[in-house]
């Protein structure tokens, strides 16, 4: 204990970590460029085995000590990733690359929760970080990373967001970034960002798991980083929004939890911190985590339907919540952990249904992109199912802003938008004086 402190009492992270397989649980000494496990090529996780003991004082220290660091004026201790420092990797200061990334608000629903009789619900807003996306806690974390392995150029399939994210991070910190989209499927926020931030943009005629298999074969030959989910140390970015959303909660843990699913690594990341609170003792209940699915994109639901989990069904992608549209993803049986531990439900739902509950959101002036719609879309399902009970406390993970795809919006609200009128005070005043007798 007296150890463990005086350790993380350093300005830099302090805590030593392995990588290990989540199958078959063998260390890595050196990780293969795809981050896959040398033994049996499943995906691996960082741990951190001075952590391992349950420790109250050491979990009341941290509170303490998270909760002094939103005063400071170091851009570390300002950041909502690395703020949570004693919880991640060991990096050397000089290696971090942050943008303030985290910090995102969390904000009550009104309209929604009173249709749905769920007074507590609530949206954590990560399409408020610096690219727009819950990508940037995770790019911060392994970007550093890479910079402090001396890595000159980094790289990512991406259907369009982790594109954005890395296209800035590596700007910051003066490396080369290569992107992979999935050609005419990237929305075009997103794909104006990573050339914008001066990424090298190479458009194939793939989907998504098309993109991330080319890759594979690149980061082999050539020594360039790679930044998909895949990588563990982008988790471990992405775990500290529980931390920060339990700090905004006042550290009570809420009923539900409801992240949207694509390649998985987002809803295993929240599940990994939420462990690692309650391991800590820094939270004594689990929220229930849910994955929701584009109906067209579902590789998750199907393989919790039809075979409890055991084994992937992948699924040829399709939807127009692009973010998502992911059939063959990576960290399912991360996913699949997580489900069975929290007891959290798997569901899809209908691009309808998706299209009415980014609208519903927009009406009570909070936007999101499609793929955070989905949520909504899912707690509907899940209450109309008596999955969530009334009067239980919800959040709803948005994952990015609304402002990355807004061709989307506009072809749904094209009815919403009358044609041009001439610039005349009179024809104005009749319409707005109609607009005011309609409520
Ligand atoms: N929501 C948004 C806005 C996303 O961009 C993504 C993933 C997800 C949800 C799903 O998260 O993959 O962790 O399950 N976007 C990735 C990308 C794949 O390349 O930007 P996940």
């Amino acid at each position: 204990m007296e150890n463990i402190l005086n350790k993380v009492n350093t300005v830099s992270p302090a805590n030593t970590h392995v990588l290990r397989c989540v199958h078959c649980h063998a260390v890595q000494s050196r990780p293969d460029p795809m981050f896959r496990c040398t033994e049996c090529t499943e995906l691996l996780e960082v741990v951190y085995p001075e952590l391992n003991a349950t420790n109250m004082e050491f979990g009341l220290e941290l509170k303490k000590r998270w909760k002094e660091r939103r005063t400071s004026i170091h851009p570390e201790d300002l950041s909502g990733v690395w703020r949570y420092r004693e919880l991640l990797p060991r990096i050397a200061k000089e290696h971090i690359v942050t943008m303030g990334e985290g910090n995102t608000p969390l904000i009550r629903l009104t309209k929604s929760a009173e249709a749905l009789q769920l007074p507590d619900l609530m949206v954590k807003h990560q399409g408020m970080n610096p690219t727009g996306s819950f990508k940037d806690t995770g790019i911060s974390m392994a970007i550093s990373m890479a910079r402090s392995e001396s890595f000159e150029a980094v790289c990512c399939a991406s259907t369009g967001n982790t594109s954005a994210s890395v296209a800035a991070y590596a700007a910051r910190s003066g490396m080369k970034s290569i992107v992979l989209l999935p050609s005419g499927h990237v929305a075009r926020g997103k794909l104006a960002q990573a050339l914008e931030y001066g990424a090298r943009v190479l458009q194939l005629q793939a989907d998504f798991d098309g993109c991330l298999k080319i890759l594979h074969e690149v980061v082999r030959k050539l020594p360039i980083y790679l930044l998909n989910s895949l990588n563990p140390y982008r988790l471990e970015g992405q775990k500290t929004v529980a931390f920060e959303l339990m700090e905004q909660l006042g550290w009570n843990v809420p009923d539900h939890l409801i992240v949207p699913g694509g390649n998985l690594g987002n809803s295993s990341a929240l599940g990994k911190g939420f462990v690692e609170l309650r391991d800590l003792g820094l939270i004594s209940s689990m929220p229930k985590i849910s994955i929701i699915q584009a109906a067209g994109a579902n590789p998750l639901v199907r393989t919790m339907r039809e075979n409890g989990g055991r084994a992937l069904v992948p699924v040829h992608p399709e939807t127009r919540a692009t973010a998502i549209r992911i059939g063959n993803p990576a960290s399912w049986r991360k996913a699949v952990q997580v489900l069975e531990s929290t007891g959290g439900a798997c569901e899809e739902v209908t691009e309808n249904e998706i299209a009415s509950a980014k609208a519903e959101l927009g009406a009570e002036g909070i936007g999101c992109e499609p793929a955070s719609a989905s949520t909504l879309a899912g707690l509907k399902k899940l209450v109309r199912s008596g999955y969530v009970k009334s009067g239980e406390s919800v959040v709803l993970v948005l994952t990015g802003h609304m402002l990355k795809d807004v061709e989307y919006i506009l072809q749904q609200q094209v009815r919403s938008l009358p044609p041009p009128m001439p610039a005349d005070a009179v024809s104005v005043l009749r319409v707005v004086e109609t607009l005011q007798k309609e409520n």
